[in-house]
This record gives C-alpha cells, sequence and structure tokens, in this order.
C-alpha cells in the first residue's frame, strides 16, 4: 500500500500546478492591495492604501490629478514594486510569484494603458495580436482569426485593422486599446480613464460598451476614470483616492453622502449635481 504521505505530497503537488494555471482559489477577490506604501525618491504617492476589488464588480476609481491613480494600476499590475505592504491577484501575493505563476496571472488581466500604449509601427491587428504570440500557441491563423474577433468586439470595423496608431481617432485608439486589452479573454480588465478626450456621445458608447463586455463576459473591471456620467451609469462600487490613500469605498449613491471635502466637492460641484440627474447602473436593475 503506498505510504499516505507519498498521497499527500502527491496532492499537494497538483494543487501547486493547478495554482499555476489558475485552476483554484477561485474564491480569492481578483485584487487585493494591503497596506501599500508607494514612494518616487522622497515623494511619497501611497500611504497604508488599502483596497480590494470584489469578483464580477466593476469598480470605479477616482482621485485628484497626481493623486496616484495610474501608479495604483501600475504596482497592482507589477509594473512598480511596492515600497511596503502587498499586492495579491487572484489569491497570489504577486512579489511571491514564481516566473511560471506570474506568467499564468497574467494571462488572466488586459490592461488599457492612459496614453493608449499601443505600438506606433504595427498595425491595430499586429497590436491586438501581440499578446497572442507572446501567451499562447496558438496557430498564426488562429491568432489572426481571434485578433479580428477582438477587434470586432471593441466597436470597430475589422478593416480597421490594416491601420496604424496615428491613423486612428482618439476614440478608435481607444477602442484598438480595448481591443488589445481583451485579446486574451481576461476575467480582470484595468482600464485607465477609457473616456478622456471623447465627445460625451463617443463617451457614453464607449461606457455602455464596457457594460455589455463585462455583464456578457462576467469580468471584474478597475476602471480609473474622471468621468461623473460613466460612475455613475457603470460603476457598482466606487473608491476614492486622496491623502495618500483610499478614502471611501461605496455605490457612488452613497459617496455623495460623504463628508470627506474632496468627496463634497467632488459629487456636490455642478458637474456632480448633473451627473447625479443620470440613472446609476444600481437603478436600472
Ligand atoms: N515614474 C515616475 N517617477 C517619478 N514620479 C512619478 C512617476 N510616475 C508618477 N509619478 C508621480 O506620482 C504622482 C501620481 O501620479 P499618477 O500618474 O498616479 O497620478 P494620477 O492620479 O493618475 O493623475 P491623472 O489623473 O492626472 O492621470 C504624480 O505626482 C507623478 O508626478
Ligand atoms: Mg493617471
Amino acid at each position: 500500500m503506498s505510504d499516505p504521505d507519498d498521497i499527500k505530497f502527491n496532492v499537494d503537488e497538483a494543487q501547486d500546478f493547478a495554482k499555476d494555471f489558475g485552476l483554484l482559489d477561485e474564491s480569492a477577490p481578483p485584487v487585493e492591495v494591503q497596506g501599500l506604501s508607494s514612494r518616487f525618491g522622497d515623494r511619497v504617492i501611497h500611504e497604508n492604501l488599502n483596497l480590494t476589488v470584489k469578483r464580477g464588480e466593476v469598480l470605479g476609481v477616482v482621485g485628484g490629478s497626481g493623486s496616484g491613480k495610474s501608479v495604483l494600476l501600475n504596482t497592482i499590475i507589477g509594473l512598480k514594486v511596492p515600497n511596503g505592504g502587498s499586492v495579491k491577484l487572484f489569491g497570489q501575493n504577486i512579489d511571491h510569484a514564481s516566473r511560471r505563476k506570474w506568467k499564468a496571472i497574467e494571462r488572466r488581466w488586459g490592461v488599457m494603458f492612459q496614453q493608449g500604449a499601443l505600438f506606433s509601427n504595427l498595425t491595430v491587428r499586429e497590436n491586438v495580436a501581440a499578446p497572442l504570440f507572446e501567451h499562447t500557441k496558438l496557430s498564426r491563423q488562429e491568432i489572426w482569426d481571434l485578433a479580428d474577433l477582438k477587434i470586432g468586439m471593441a466597436g470597430l470595423a475589422v478593416t480597421s485593422g490594416t491601420l496604424k496608431p496615428s491613423e486612428l481617432s482618439g476614440g478608435m485608439r481607444k477602442r484598438a486599446g480595448l481591443a488589445r486589452a481583451l485579446a486574451l479573454d481576461p476575467e480582470l480588465l484595468f482600464l485607465d480613464e477609457p473616456t478622456s478626450g471623447l465627445d460625451p456621445i463617443g463617451a457614453a458608447a464607449f461606457d455602455e460598451l464596457i457594460q455589455d463586455l463585462s455583464d456578457s463576459l462576467s469580468l471584474t473591471v478597475f476602471m480609473i476614470t474622471h468621468d461623473l456620467d460613466t460612475l455613475y451609469a457603470i460603476t457598482d462600487r466606487v473608491a476614492v483616492i486622496a491623502d495618500k490613500t483610499v478614502v471611501a469605498v461605496a455605490p457612488v449613491r452613497a459617496l455623495e453622502r460623504s463628508e470627506h471635502p474632496w468627496i463634497k466637492d467632488y459629487f456636490l460641484g455642478p458637474r456632480g449635481r448633473a451627473a447625479a440627474r443620470t440613472p446609476t447602473k444600481i437603478g436600472h436593475r
């Protein structure tokens, strides 16, 4: 008969293997930031910042310009090393992840950066295909077909695939960035100012697209935005960054009643009052 210890070892090993490929720990929140501190030299950006993104929610992230929203995003996806505290993605501390584990985690999220960050010398189709070439072993034809599919999902005509980023309008560039973020069928989508620079109609259409995608693909969305209409229309909760930390996380309607000075100014200013008249996501349901 086999030694029970041997069996235990094999089970542990199998669990580790499964974890590497993201098959376990599905109960962990997609993002868990605890006690984060971030600095650039002497400049402190975050101090003891805590934030959990729940599975399946659309979380809006707001804060003044320079409050550290993009730095938070960069830290969560491993582009900046925390100066203190921890970041967990799908229950895995990203600092302690092996290369193989990190690769497996990396496949589960997609990001659309504030500046677009498309490769300027590649076409839209090549940009969208890039993560597929890097992370999958699919055939070239399968990759091109998938890239076209994602381009369509992001609301672009497939013919735009042959254009370079410099040949796109601002709104098309946002959609191309979204198509690339969706390339690997992520469960978790990071968006940094997805509607900035769009006209109100373009912004509303983009909100609707994010809402449709998050519903149909059961995505968890972490969305940095200045856009109050977006907050009311598509978020489940909103996290507010001020004073180097997250000062509140709540549904947008609850934030309207906050006593925090920055939140008060933000929601009770003229733009806030106008946006508050639009129905909320919760109100729609
Ligand atoms: N690589 C860097 N080196 C030094 N300082 C940086 C770096 N990146 C960001 N910062 C500083 O960190 C602070 C927060 O920047 P961040 O980009 O996170 O702001 P933000 O909240 O995203 O603002 P915005 O709404 O304008 O996009 C800023 O003061 C910025 O100058
Ligand atoms: Mg930013």
